[in-house]
């Protein structure tokens, strides 16, 4: 099935964004940030199922999901893309292509941020532009070739 549907991925912690460490993370809400990314994907045909869970297998069971009606991943792992080989292997499993984003630039920060499970199986990683990485994601996934 080739239903332009994106799935927008937020793992654990980010639905706390806004009020969270606001000096790393900014102070949009994580609403804000699905709302934009809903408003932007519109603009170019596509629907956004977005799922936010701080369990390691509930986002699993949404990239695994996304196999039979996604286009497209936008996934921001959070602290399990520094330790979680599940996600990475559901995202090589789902075969569809996948965009990394952090809000904050993990290279510039502590030691055990700088490697990410989830960079070798995505297509395209963002990290340091804030919300704006997200829509720099739609923008990629709505003008990739498929
Ligand atoms: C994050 C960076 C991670 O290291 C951290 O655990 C997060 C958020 C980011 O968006 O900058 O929760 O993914």
């Amino acid at each position: 099935m080739t239903a332009r549907r994106l799935l927008l991925v937020n793992g654990p912690n980010l639905n706390m964004l806004g009020t969270r460490q606001p000096e790393i993370y900014g102070s949009t809400t994580l609403a804000q940030i699905e709302q934009r990314v809903a408003e932007l994907a519109a603009e170019s045909g596509f629907e956004v199922r977005a799922v936010q869970s701080n369990h390691e297998g509930a986002l699993v069971d949404a990239i695994q999901a996304a196999r039979q009606d996604c286009v497209g991943i936008i996934i921001n792992p959070a602290a399990y893309s520094h330790t979680s080989v599940a996600i990475r292997d559901a995202l090589s499993a789902a075969e569809l292509p996948v965009v990394e984003v952090h809000l904050s630039n993990i290279h510039t920060r502590e030691a055990f941020r700088h490697h990410s499970y989830v960079s070798a199986v995505a297509e395209v990683v963002i990290a340091g532009a804030g919300p704006a990485g997200y829509e720099y994601a739609v923008r990629y996934l709505a003008e990739r070739k498929s």
